[in-house]
């Protein structure tokens, strides 16, 4: 009885140190790897989402296999670029080297599928957003992208009616063809009833290079009110960028106040070009607020355009690779919702953080591998304070050299930013804070979605 207990202890010791110790050699679809594709890619690649194509059933996953082993072991796929090893965000996405190999593995085998009754369930993902369930679906106008058009910039208004005046939480932008469509940037029209009869009026979209001036293309879509001034804008509520998840905070933080009546001004609409005519259908989804929005958000951008100076001049040498650098101080105690790095096709790294008055660091963001495409709005998952005196310090380097895949110009030349001008072959060199004046125990909010 004794040898037999013994043998049953090694056994189990053994076996402890078996699980612990070596990687599991034969992963099955419906074990391993469909649970990492439906956590990790599922939610882009679905229909109506940006992802191009699905990554749903095994038929899908065994068919991109290759691909997919490619991308993961390249760290293209999921789309995450902020260092995790420096600060984290709501929403990060990354494999760890084991479930890479694990992955790798799988496909070497020849995607063993296991056994197909353990199939996990898909994930519950609503369709046509990446938040929930709208409350408001709002059309973009249909637009024709021909080819081989260049770039376009676009000023669109998107008129809506509610049943009644009641508070947004989240405004979600949704690419109709994330081929074509590369960014916006949107506000909410505020017209004052008094001024404004017809919030319709006006055409939807005007084309940037041929309407020359704002005023000029206001008035063709209708946004100047009926005496020629000008509504108010909220600015920035709704923005898209590859990969971007709208910001959608607890209730009573952020939010605006949305009149029955009104439009969205898509300020800047930026369709990249294509090489045959395609046709866009985007649109927007709304959320309502449960609560009256108590702390509207603030925002203010460092570097172009904004409130702090870019040292030196963003100027940029060809054949060289160089370092910007701007500082700002904070002047009040602040809390920190969410940051946005923006560089265009020479970035190449880009860090941030604040100095506290005490020589404290808080980090912000360490993006080591900066990527064109893939640029978010970086929500914490509880504000972070910035007390008083701080210094928010920003570097980013810059690669001119030809050795850089996506510089546009080759040979390369001087490139510089062009009073933010959003041509990709202009830089630019910024980053968007969203915060809120700070208040007694912000750093314990959870910022999560729930
Ligand atoms: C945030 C959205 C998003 C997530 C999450 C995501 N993808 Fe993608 N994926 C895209 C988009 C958009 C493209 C096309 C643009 C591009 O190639 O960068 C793409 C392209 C791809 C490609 C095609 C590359 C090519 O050139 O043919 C593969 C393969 C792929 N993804 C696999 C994955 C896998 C595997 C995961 C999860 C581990 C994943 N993706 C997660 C959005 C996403």
């Amino acid at each position: 009885m004794k040898k037999y207990c013994f043998i049953l202890c090694c056994l189990t010791v053994f076996s402890f140190f078996f699980s612990c110790h070596t990687k599991n050699t034969n992963p099955t679809f419906s074990e391993d790897i469909a649970p990492l594709i439906y956590t990790h890619c599922t939610s882009c690649h679905r229909p109506n989402q940006i992802g191009h194509f699905n990554l749903l059933t095994y038929q899908d996953i065994k068919k991109n296999a290759n691909k997919i082993a490619y991308v993961v072991s390249h760290h293209m796929m999921p789309p995450w670029k902020a260092d995790p090893n420096y600060s984290h965000f709501i929403g990060e996405n990354i494999l760890t080297e084991d479930e890479i190999s694990l992955i790798n593995t799988w496909v070497k085998l020849n995607c063993p599928i296991g056994d197909s009754l353990h199939i996990p369930t898909l994930p519950n993902l609503p369709p046509g957003s990446m938040l929930g369930i709208p409350d408001l679906h709002i059309p973009v106008k249909t637009i024709a992208i021909e080819s081989n058009y260049n770039d376009r910039f676009l000023l669109v208004k998107v008129p809506y009616e509610l049943p009644q005046d009641t508070f947004i939480r989240a405004v979600e932008f949704m690419p109709g063809n994330s081929n074509v469509v590369h960014h916006v940037n949107g506000d909410m029209v505020r017209f004052d009833f008094d001024k404004k009869k017809n919030v319709y009026d006006g055409d939807l979209v005007s084309d940037m290079k041929l309407d020359s001036t704002i005023k000029l293309a206001y008035q063709k879509i209708g946004i100047l009110q009926d005496d020629g001034s000008y509504p108010i804008l909220a600015k920035s509520v709704v923005n898209y960028l590859p990969g971007v998840i709208a910001q959608q905070y607890p209730d009573g933080i952020g939010g605006w106040k949305a009149n029955k009546k009104n439009a969205f001004l898509l300020a800047d609409l930026h369709f990249g070009p294509s090489s045959e005519k395609v046709w866009d259908s985007s649109y927007i989804n709304i959320f309502y607020a449960k609560e009256i929005p108590k702390r509207p958000l603030q925002e203010f951008q460092m570097g172009t355009l904004g409130v702090s100076p870019i040292v030196p001049a963003l100027i940029i040498p060809p054949n060289k690779i160089s370092k910007y650098t701007t500082d700002f101080m904070v002047p009040n105690d602040i809390s920190i919702l969410t940051i946005n790095p923006h560089m265009h096709l020479l970035g190449k790294s880009f860090l941030a953080y604040a100095l506290t008055p005490q020589q404290d660091t808080i980090r912000l963001i360490h993006i080591p591998q900066w990527d064109f495409n893939w640029q978010n709005f970086y929500t914490f998952p509880k504000m972070v304070k910035i007390p008083k005196g701080s210094n928010i310090h920003v570097e980013g380097l810059f690669d001119n050299t030809s050795s850089n895949i996506y510089n546009p110009n080759n040979p390369p030349k001087e490139v510089r930013d062009n009073l933010g001008s959003m041509r990709t072959t202009d830089e630019m060199f910024q980053f968007i804070i969203t915060y809120l004046p700070y208040q007694e125990g912000d750093e314990n909010i959870s910022l999560e979605r729930k």
